[in-house]
């Protein structure tokens, strides 16, 4: 059956039940979207053997989910460049400017960028890696932030692969971190192989950044069924990770014109709690080329803080828990006389 991505919001609006079924029946959520070559070659590389029993090592074993003083949350999609990164170094530099002690680490071996939206790329000396293969200790490879004591990071190897990552070794680093973070906060390479799996597979929450259009809807359901099948929940079946959706570069214009789906189908379509929406932009290439996360550009006053930086800072109030209006959600009101502000009325 041919399919326009960009007709889905209409037939969604008006054929909601439709669309649910079409997402299940072109996508299925869970292990069978997943090749099982893919599986394999996923299992291969980590610490664990398969032989009917599994074999599962000692640091795995004692990997403590839901652990009362720390909370690693991973911020995943699938798909690659929907702002994962972006919104991991907001995330973790607005728990920590919320007086949260938080070490991100960055799960992109080989193609590392968290230290850059940091603002620490000069700082990295040891990373992830030569902590995993016992080159460094843990605390010689972790970087403070110079101005917020509570923000910290593990950068990824920039010159080895992602197949480094073995289930044990990241064990044992979440859990002596764990000893001293109220939150971890994993930013995971695209994809559902062996990094994104490592980025998901020991952590409490999930983070799923979706753009809005359809492939990246897509992969983000795959995400959720390799999170709902392969993640350490789901083995040791225990309550199932907590999942949110962050929408992201979010353009209302395009959605009423019917060129994007809107965030209520995404919902739908996913049909995960929304946690945030995040505006199509220019601040944040601004603020990465700054080195610094984009949810730092205040105003002198609230509502003087940037679009982006404002949709970011909701997103942290709500994640601790306050009641806070989502914004961004539809086109602004143009000056009166634009040809867009007859258009688009406030
Ligand atoms: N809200 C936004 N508005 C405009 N541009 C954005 C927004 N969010 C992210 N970007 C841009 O999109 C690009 C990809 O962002 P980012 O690196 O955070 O994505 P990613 O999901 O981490 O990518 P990858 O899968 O390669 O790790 C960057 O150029 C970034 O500046
Ligand atoms: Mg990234």
């Amino acid at each position: 059956m041919m399919f326009c991505a960009f007709r889905v919001p209409s037939a969604v609006s008006k054929h909601g039940s439709f669309l649910r079924r079409f997402a299940v029946s072109a996508y299925p959520t869970g292990s069978s979207t997943l090749k099982s070559q893919q599986v394999r070659s996923v299992r291969s590389k980590t610490s664990e053997t398969s032989s009917g029993g599994v074999v599962v090592s000692s640091a795995v074993k004692g990997f403590v989910l839901d652990d009362p003083g720390c909370k690693v949350v991973v911020v995943t999609s699938g798909k690659g460049g929907v702002g994962k990164t972006t919104s991991a170094a907001s995330f973790a530099y607005g728990l920590a400017a919320a007086g949260k002690k938080v070490c991100a680490i960055d799960f992109d071996i080989g193609l590392r960028n968290l230290d850059l939206h940091l603002g620490m790329e000069r700082r990295v000396v040891f990373d992830f890696v030569h902590v995993i293969h016992g080159e460094c200790q843990l605390h010689q490879a972790i970087i403070k932030d110079r101005h917020n004591p509570n923000l910290h990071l593990l950068a990824a190897s920039q010159t080895r692969d992602k197949s480094v990552l073995t289930k044990e070794g990241v064990a044992k680093v979440l859990s002596d971190l764990k000893k001293d973070f109220q939150y971890i906060v994993c930013d995971s390479p695209a994809g559902i192989e062996n990094g994104a799996f490592m980025a998901m597979y020991f952590a409490d929450e999930a983070i799923i950044c979706t753009n809005p259009e359809l492939s990246s809807v897509r992969d983000s359901d795959k995400m959720l069924g390799l999170i709902a099948s392969q993640s350490l929940r789901a083995e040791r079946n225990v309550a199932p990770m907590r999942q949110m959706l962050l929408v992201t570069r979010y353009q209302p214009e395009k959605v009423l014109m019917e060129s994007m789906i809107s965030v209520t189908d995404i919902e739908e379509m996913l049909g995960i709690k929304l946690i945030g929406v995040i505006p199509e932009s220019d601040e944040i290439i601004q603020a990465t080329n700054v080195g610094k996360p984009v949810i730092s550009n205040k105003g002198n006053k609230p509502e003087d803080q940037a679009r982006a930086a404002a949709a970011y800072s909701d997103l942290i109030d709500r994640y601790l828990g306050k009641d806070v209006p989502m914004r961004f959600t539809k086109p602004e009101a143009k000056p009166a006389g634009s040809l867009f502000g007859k258009w688009f009325k406030p």
